[in-house]
């Protein structure tokens, strides 16, 4: 289950319905998605390309419901493990703060990662997701990403448009 961090004040919300609601009420979608489906031989390490399809099996109900609410066409999955080559090289363009001109739409499949938001006129916050947690970041909306020291995680991207999901560097 996430947990939400606010930076100023380090309030800290762990109650799923409190989650969503506060992320809804600054623009955020927050689901969860029972992982216990996932088979075992599927947990607790890196994935080869082969097994990624396995695991958009495991969740096409809710994956096909994501695309039909939400437009996406496409979907994938992304998995950063400690031994992932370049795996720095690929953190370092995401640890900044940016956004995309495509919705950046992610479900936590194993591991952790963190999105840090940060709403308009109000204060930022870190999302720490974990496996089950599903979110929808808009576009254009100014955010980071980055691991938990661990540096492990399998996600479920959903796309419009791949070609979308480029950072844009902001202040
Ligand atoms: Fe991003």
């Amino acid at each position: 289950m996430a947990v939400l961090t606010y930076r100023k004040t380090k309030t800290t919300v762990t109650d799923r319905e409190q989650i969503a609601k506060a992320l809804a009420d600054i623009g955020i979608g927050f689901e969860t998605w029972g992982v216990e489906r996932l088979p075992e031989h599927l947990r607790s390490r890196n994935l080869a390309d082969t097994e990624k399809q396995d695991v958009l099996t495991a969740f096409k109900p809710e994956l096909e419901r994501m695309k039909s609410q939400g437009g996406y066409v496409t979907a994938d999955v992304v998995s950063l493990w400690p031994d992932t080559p370049n795996l720095d090289v690929m953190l370092a363009k995401f640890d900044k703060k940016h956004l995309h001109t495509e919705d950046e739409v992610r479900f936590c499949v194993q591991g952790r990662g963190v999105f840090t938001v940060f709403p308009q006129g109000t204060d930022a916050l870190d999302i720490e997701l974990r496996p089950g947690d599903f979110i929808s970041v808009p576009a254009n909306y100014h955010h980071e990403f980055r691991l938990c020291d661990d540096r492990k995680i399998t996600a479920i991207r959903l796309f419009r448009d791949p070609a979308g999901w480029v950072a844009h560097y902001v202040n």
